[in-house]
Parts: structure tokens; C-alpha cells; sequence
């Protein structure tokens, strides 16, 4: 860490001495978090910015960037370690704070927790590294809060069940100053703001026979457990005392151990959540994982700037809007579910796929792909690669898990190689990772993927 606090003065030095500047990031909710850190610890020294936010940090968008940038210096943020390369040859004055695995380099404005030896999918964000940068600016402990949204959202705590590494510093501080505090609860999505028996009926990780798509049967399981659903309007979670609570979870684990459900899935019923102090309660922005899949509802619907003015504290318009684009958002997460249980996926030795062409948004395929590995037919043994059209080429999402990890999976690498083999280009992080290639080159990327897995895993054996 010290080599890491050293390169985080550097930057802070560079960006102290700048007195316009662009600060570009990523459309999702590490990306919007990082982007409301920055800007928030630039607006607090008074200094002037503009802010893009881009799908991938391709040529084309490198080009525009430059193009748009001029004298001013670029801050990268949850993204650009993949693009040094190209940011110098651009002659960009570039801050990066990054967290995807990075090609080697010794450029000195570069934060990237693989630098220091630490794993960019579990130990810190995007918006953990843009938080210790905005910590050597000025006093912003307070962001601790988004930091946290955004490892959250890029789902940091999973392969755990909780946040560890730098997260849990940033969290630890977050919690001493009063803007974070944490506990053991269910799981399940939408405990500030969604009637209990919604988040029953939504829940499809682990999909719960008999419940999950059920609303009467959802309803009536909570009663049958004593709890009334509906006082002067429906209850949420956080309206149930800590007795009910306590009951519809040991009902809800009975019943999944009635239908034969492993325990490993059984325990993901509960774990460590998170919530913002500061918030108030009863709203998406009061819960870590609600924050930020309403961010995702913006930004990767090419509403970035609304999810930032969220992050920089907006509750008004901005605010109101989102919700709507949530309601769509959820949705379309739901039918990107059906189509994927609907057609089955392809399985090869090592790796399995749907193709979903433009049934389903390239943007959010990836989220359909990470949580499709509670459907049915999709195996927790290998990993699951989901393909949409996009205006490239053809968007490839791949999701693994930690047992697949302790294998030797790095999906990073093999979907890099495989992408880079066909013409195309990919990067993320050895539990997922993403990749453009051209149309067409579908079956050769998927052959050739299927067999870098093979490799991965064989010489771990
Ligand atoms: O760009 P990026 O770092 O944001 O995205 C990380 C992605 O990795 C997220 O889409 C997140 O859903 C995914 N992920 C996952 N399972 C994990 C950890 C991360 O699917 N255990
Ligand atoms: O969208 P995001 O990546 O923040 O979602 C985190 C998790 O919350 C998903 O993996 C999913 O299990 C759950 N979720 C859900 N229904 C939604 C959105 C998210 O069950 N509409
Ligand atoms: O797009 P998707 O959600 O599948 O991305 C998974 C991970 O791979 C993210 O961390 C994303 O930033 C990364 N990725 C990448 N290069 C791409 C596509 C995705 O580094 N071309
Ligand atoms: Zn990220």
C-alpha cells in the first residue's frame, strides 16, 4: 500500500496543479460512483471539469476524448489501465484509477490495485481506488459511501459473502465516521423500498421453487409465517421488527431445504449488506445494492449524467427520473432471464453460451449472464458466456465463480487472447470479464475460448 499511497500523491499532485480538467469513466454503477467521487472532491477545490462517460475505452473513444480534451488534463476512472499504450501516444495528460487487470507498464499517474499485488475483482473498485485518490485532495471521507456503492455494484462481496481486502478498510472508515454502518440480513433485493413479498417473487438468486414468480404463493408463505403483509399499505423489510425478520428467514431456509435446494445456495439467503447513514430510509440511495442497480438503470441505458447527479446529490428531478428508468430496467433484467431459460444455452467442454442477438440490451447482458447461474439450465461448473448484437460487432459478456477461480479460471486472459485472435478486443477480471468481436466470429471465439479455459483448468490439476 505504501507504493500505492506514493502513486495516489502523484496524481493528487497533478490534479491539484490542473486547473480545467475531464474526467472520463464507465456506464455502470462503479463507474458513476467513481465519477461522483472525483467530481465531488474537484467541485470541493474549486476547480472546473467536464464529464464523458463511454461503454469501452476503445480507439474510437480514445480519439474523441483526445479530440475533446485539449490542454486539459484527463481523468480516467474504472477504466483506461488497458489503454496506457494509446493515452500516450495521444499525448493525453492522464490521471488513470482503474481496477481491471492492466497491461504492464510503469507510466507514473497510473492507480491499479494488480500493480501492489491486490485482485481488482475483490479487494477494491473503481470507485475504492477514486475514493484513496480523492482522499490525498482533500478531506472526503464522506465518499467512503459511494466507494462502497460502487464495489457493491460491481459485486465485490460475492465470492465472500461480504466485503474484504481494501473494501473493508474504506468500509471500516466509512462506519467510524458515521456514513456507513453494516449487518447480517437477507439478501434479497429491494429491503428499503419493495413490499416483503416482492422481494420473495423477484428473487431468482437462488430462484426458490414455489415462491420465486409466485406472488399469491409469495403472500401466502409470509402469512402462514405470521407476518401481515399489509398494515396501511404494504410493508417493506424494513418495516418488520427483528422477531419477523428473524421468522420469515428460518421459513424461508425450511422451505428451501423442503425442495432439496444445496445448502451452499440455501445459505445465499443471507449476508452482510450495507447501508448509507445519510440517507434517508425507505429509498434506493439508503442500501448499497439498491443504490447501485439504480444507477445501473441509468447509466447503462446512456443515462449516465442522471445516475451522476444522483451520486453528487441530487433527490429532486434526477432522482425521480431514475426511478422510472428502474421500473424498465428491472424488466428488461426479468425477460433477459426468461429468453436465456426460454431457448437454453449451448454447452462445449469447458464453457457454455446463449446467444440473445438483440433480444437482449449488449449493455446489461453481462448482468443477465451473471445472474442466469441460478436458472436451471445453466451449470455452476462451468462458465457461462452470454453474446448480444451491438454496433461493433457482437458484445460478449462471460461470468465465472469462485470454485471455477480455485480451478485457475481467468476469464480476463482467456477472453482477451481468445478476442484479440479473432480480430477483436476484451479485458476485466479473472470472475468476469468482456470482449467485442467482429459478427461472424462467433463459433471460432467460442471454440477457441472453450479450449483457453481447458487450459486454464487442466494445469491447476
Ligand atoms: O467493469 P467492471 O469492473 O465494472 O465490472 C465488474 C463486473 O463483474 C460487474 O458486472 C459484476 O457484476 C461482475 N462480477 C460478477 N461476479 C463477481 C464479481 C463481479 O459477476 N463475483
Ligand atoms: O444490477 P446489480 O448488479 O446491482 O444487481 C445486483 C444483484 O441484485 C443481482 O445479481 C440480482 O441478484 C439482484 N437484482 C434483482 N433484481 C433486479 C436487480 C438486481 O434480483 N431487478
Ligand atoms: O461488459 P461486462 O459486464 O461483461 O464486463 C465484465 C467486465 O469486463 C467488466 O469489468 C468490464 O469492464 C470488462 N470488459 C473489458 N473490455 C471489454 C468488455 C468488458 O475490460 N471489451
Ligand atoms: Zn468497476
Amino acid at each position: 500500500m505504501e507504493r500505492f499511497s506514493q502513486a495516489a500523491e502523484r496524481c493528487a499532485d497533478l490534479i491539484k496543479k490542473s486547473d480545467e480538467l475531464l474526467v472520463v469513466s464507465h456506464i455502470d454503477a462503479d463507474g458513476l460512483t467513481s465519477a461522483g467521487i472525483i467530481c465531488t472532491a474537484l467541485q470541493r477545490l474549486g476547480k472546473g471539469y467536464d464529464t464523458r462517460f463511454v461503454k469501452k475505452l476503445d480507439a474510437e473513444a480514445l480519439k474523441q476524448i483526445a479530440a475533446i480534451a485539449g490542454k486539459r488534463t484527463v481523468i480516467f476512472t474504472d477504466l483506461g489501465s488497458g489503454a496506457i499504450d494509446q493515452i500516450n501516444e495521444l499525448g493525453l495528460t492522464a490521471v488513470i484509477a482503474d481496477h481491471h487487470q492492466p497491461k504492464p507498464s510503469d507510466y507514473p499517474y497510473h492507480l491499479n490495485p494488480h500493480l501492489v499485488g491486490l485482485n481488482g475483482a475483490t479487494d477494491i473498485s473503481g470507485s475504492g481506488v477514486t475514493f484513496l485518490l480523492a482522499l490525498k485532495l482533500g478531506p472526503n471521507e464522506d465518499l467512503s459511501s459511494l466507494a462502497i456503492v460502487g464495489a457493491v455494484g460491481d459485486l465485490q462481496d460475492m465470492r465472500t459473502n461480504a466485503l474484504v481486502g481494501v473494501n473493508r478498510q474504506i468500509l471500516t472508515l466509512g462506519v467510524s465516521g458515521g456514513y456507513l454502518s453494516f449487518e447480517k440480513d437477507i439478501k434479497l433485493f429491494g429491503r428499503q423500498t419493495r413490499p416483503v413479498y416482492k422481494l420473495l417473487q423477484y428473487c431468482s438468486d437462488p430462484y426458490m421453487p414455489g415462491l420465486s414468480g409466485c406472488e399469491e404463493a409469495c403472500v401466502t408463505f409470509l402469512e402462514n409465517a405470521g407476518i401481515p403483509v399489509k398494515a396501511e399499505s404494504w410493508r417493506r423489510w424494513i418495516d418488520l421488527s427483528r422477531d419477523e425478520k428473524t421468522r420469515v428467514i428460518s421459513s424461508l431456509f425450511q422451505h428451501c431445504m423442503a425442495c432439496g435446494m444445496p445448502s451452499h445456495k440455501i445459505q445465499r439467503l443471507v449476508g452482510e449488506v450495507y447501508t448509507l447513514c445519510k440517507e434517508e430510509p425507505g429509498t434506493e440511495m439508503r442500501d448499497a445494492s439498491e443504490f447501485s442497480t439504480l444507477l445501473n438503470a441509468t447509466a447503462r441505458y446512456e443515462y449516465a449524467e442522471t445516475g451522476l447527479a444522483i451520486c453528487t446529490g441530487d433527490r429532486g428531478e434526477a432522482f425521480h427520473y431514475a426511478r422510472d428508468l428502474l421500473e424498465q430496467h428491472r424488466r428488461n433484467l426479468v425477460n433477459g432471464l426468461n429468453y436465456v431459460s426460454d431457448h437454453g444455452v449451448t454447452r462445449l467442454n469447458n464453457v457454455q453460451y446463449f446467444d440473445a442477438r438483440s433480444e437482449i440490451r449488449e449493455t446489461i447482458v453481462g448482468i443477465i449472464a451473471g445472474m442466469s447461474s441460478s436458472l436451471d439450465c445453466v451449470s455452476r461448473g462451468m462458465p457461462i458466456v452470454g453474446l448480444a448484437t451491438s454496433t461493433e460487432g457482437i458484445k460478449v459478456s462471460a461470468r465465472g465463480n469462485h470454485d471455477l477461480i480455485m480451478r485457475g479460471l481467468n476469464l480476463a486472459r482467456a477472453i482477451s487472447e481468445a478476442a484479440a485472435a479473432v480480430g477483436g478486443a476484451g479485458g476485466g477480471h479473472d470472475i468476469a470479464a468482456g470482449a467485442t468481436i467482429p459478427a461472424g466470429k462467433e463459433v471460432e471465439f467460442m471454440a477457441l475460448l472453450d479450449q483457453k479455459i481447458g487450459e486454464q483448468i487442466k494445469s491447476k490439476l
